[in-house]
């Protein structure tokens, strides 16, 4: 198959699935299991790429922090983050949903993964250490890019270098009425780099241990 034909198969059968999931159940990762079979098509496969806007790999989800991944599924839902796809998925999911997907992925793997050490290891070159520190990047993401000050805010370290430059040059894009992440703070940060700058940042970040993985679904293997 296609990716183009894989993504809308893989999104029909979201949908298909999410119109049988039962409501009242206890809110869970049991029950963000059930619902995410749905997501497997594209976050259960190593490495799978996205095409639009450009093609970079689809984001990992394990290990991400329970509160982060809410405020984004909901972000995609209101349009505050644009991206056809997965408004299309989120528009469907209710908050319930979206608490047990969440609650869900966090764990899901997570016995496998390793806590971050607490610096950035291996330390930055010269040049992109001072994009970072231009950036005060560690002061919300930790001071090993994977430990924020907030559970709303995301792990980035070891996430893949062409979903991080993807995202950061979104944050940066005004206007565009298909493309673009409406965020305060995330879009000052993008705003005061040039694309080849937060390329730099992206393909260091990706290279940190980390606490995020794609698990890959037995289904589709
Ligand atoms: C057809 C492919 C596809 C399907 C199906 C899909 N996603 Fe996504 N997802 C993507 C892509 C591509 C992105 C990156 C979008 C962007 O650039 O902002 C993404 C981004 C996300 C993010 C943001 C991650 C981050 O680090 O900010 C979350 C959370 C997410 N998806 C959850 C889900 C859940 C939960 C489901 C199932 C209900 C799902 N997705 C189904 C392709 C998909
Ligand atoms: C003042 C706090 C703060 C600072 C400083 C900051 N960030 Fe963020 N960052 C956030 C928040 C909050 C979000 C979540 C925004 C959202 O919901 O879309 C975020 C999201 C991101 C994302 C999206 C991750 C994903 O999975 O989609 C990337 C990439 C990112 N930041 C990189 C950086 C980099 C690189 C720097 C330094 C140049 C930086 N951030 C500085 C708070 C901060």
């Amino acid at each position: 198959m296609t990716q183009a034909i894989r993504s809308l198969f893989a999104l029909a059968v979201a949908l298909f699935a999410l119109s049988l999931t039962s409501p009242a159940r206890a809110q869970d990762a049991a029950a963000g299991r059930q619902k995410a079979d749905t997501c497997m098509g594209c976050h259960g496969i190593q490495g799978y790429q996205a095409s639009f806007p450009e093609v970079y790999k689809v984001p990992k989800l394990s290990g991400q922090n329970t509160q982060y991944l809410i405020n984004a599924l909901n972000e995609y839902k209101k349009g505050e983050r644009k991206h056809p796809t997965m408004h299309a998925v989120a528009s469907t999911l209710t908050d319930k949903d979206i608490a047990d997907l969440a609650a869900f992925f966090h764990q899901y793997g997570a016995k496998d993964i390793r806590p971050a050490p607490a610096t950035l290891t291996p330390p930055p070159p010269p040049a992109v250490a001072a994009l970072i520190a231009k950036g005060a990047c560690t002061s919300c993401h930790g001071p090993n890019l994977s430990k924020p000050i907030d559970p709303s805010y995301p792990k980035l370290a070891g996430q893949y270098a062409s979903y991080l430059a993807t995202a950061l040059k979104a944050y940066a894009t005004e206007g565009n009425p298909y493309y673009g992440r409406n965020n305060a703070i995330m879009s000052a940060q993008a705003r005061q780099f040039t694309h080849a700058e937060l390329t730099q940042i992206a393909d260091y970040v990706a290279t940190l241990p980390s606490e995020l993985r794609t698990v890959q679904n037995p289904r589709f293997r």
